[in-house]
């Protein structure tokens, strides 16, 4: 069918037409938001999920929900080769300029921006001259330690926004890849931000191992934080996904492709619309069926060969990739010994490659006591 008209989203972060199965989700960050902007207390969000399930989407809607509820908003997404600081610095000096814009007392949004301008001298950094008048503020946001730093900015930052009536919202994506120090800061800095019930929450979301590192940076981060787990879709949620887009556009699908692509994606956000996307393109019909499903499955299979697994598959180790090889052709339960069997060495020397690539999630107090047998789907 015409390609221009097709509804699917198949891509890192590209909204879908329906945000499906993240109402429950969606609405606790609602009442955080809300509560925070009324000084209640109420626990900051970190999203967990596997790469593909919808977390940068469901972000970006967090974030047009904390900005109709008047909030100003900050968000990056972390990388591997910029410091959480870099992000920092141009988005709160862009905050601090569009705080100062709203009518109000000024006094809040200089001892503000001197702040910044420690936090920025901390860390060598120049950003050129602020434009406004600022006295020096020594012994603030300025030791180049994010453990000390980031809990005075922030602060800071709560502060002007309450002088201006309003509240910060930070949203923070691929939030994993912090280092140590830097979650910690963090993690210290929401800590004195919720006992002085500020106006400041932040949002974020990240790989599974997110709660094991935020417990590892700061143990009491396990009760500071909600960590809601982004899955997969069931049946009836799969079904809304491809339906709805498609009944914009005059399609559908029969009860039996759309089984058919939940039996091949299992629910899974990015595979689904993969799959609509490619069924749309395959069918000649607005009503799409089960053999438009099966005329599809090799272009689906070579788009996520090399849009989603590829980069991925590339970044493993050998000893990482033959885990991985013996692992999809062991038959389930597939245990660690069965795969040390196959590759014809002792179970304990694949210990190392298997925690590498299936790192543990939980904090440190769930974590079972014994290791539970490796299966296939885990
Ligand atoms: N709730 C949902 N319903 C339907 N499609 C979704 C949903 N959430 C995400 N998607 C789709 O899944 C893909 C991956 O979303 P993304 O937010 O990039 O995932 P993540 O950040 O977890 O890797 C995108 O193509 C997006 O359109
Ligand atoms: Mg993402």
């Amino acid at each position: 069918m015409d390609p221009i008209k097709n509804p699917f989203t198949p891509g890192a972060g590209c909204p879908p037409h329906q945000l499906v199965g993240r109402e429950t989700v969606l609405e606790e960050a609602r009442i955080l938001l809300g509560r925070t902007l009324r000084r209640k207390p109420e626990k900051s969000m970190l999203l967990t999920g596997l790469r593909g399930v919808g977390k940068t989407v469901l972000l970006n809607a967090i974030e047009h929900e904390a900005e109709a509820q008047g909030y100003k908003t900050i968000s990056f997404e972390v990388t591997e080769n910029q410091t959480l600081g870099l992000k920092l610095i141009p988005a709160l000096r862009n905050l601090f300029f569009e705080l100062d814009r709203l009518a109000g007392n000024k006094d809040k949004i200089k001892r503000g921006l001197m702040i910044l301008r420690n936090f920025i001298g901390s860390l060598k950094l120049n950003y050129g001259e602020f434009g406004v008048e600022l006295d020096p503020l020594p012994g603030i946001a300025d030791t180049g330690n994010p453990e000390i730093d980031l809990p005075d900015l922030f602060l800071a930052v709560a502060e002007a926004a309450r002088a201006k009536e309003t509240g910060v919202a930070l949203l923070i994506d691929e939030i994993q890849l912090l280092s140590n120090e830097e979650l910690g800061g963090l993690i210290m800095a929401m800590h004195k931000l919720q006992q002085k019930q500020a106006p400041f929450v932040l949002i974020a979301a990240g790989l599974p191992t997110l709660p094991r590192l935020a417990g590892d940076a700061k143990s009491y981060a396990e009760r500071l934080f909600s960590y809601p787990i982004i899955g997969t879709l069931n049946q009836d949620e799969c079904n809304k996904a491809l339906q709805t887009p498609a009944a914009m556009e005059h399609a559908d699908f029969s009860p039996e492709a759309l089984t058919a692509i939940f039996a091949h994606s299992h629910g899974y956000p990015y595979f689904l619309q993969e799959w609509g996307y490619q069924v749309w393109k395959v069918a000649n019909t607005p009503y799409m069926t089960e053999i438009d499903v099966s005329d599809a499955h090799k272009q689906v299979q070579d788009r996520l060969d090399t849009n989603f697994f590829r980069v991925r598959y590339d970044r493993l180790t050998d000893a990482e990739k033959r885990f991985m090889h013996a692992m999809a052709t062991c038959p389930e339960p597939c245990k660690s010994s069965d795969i040390a069997e196959q590759l014809g060495i002792k179970p304990t020397a694949i210990t190392p490659t298997r925690a590498s690539l299936i790192p543990p999630t939980l904090f440190p107090s769930q974590r079972p006591a014994k290791r539970p047998a490796l299966t296939a789907s885990a």
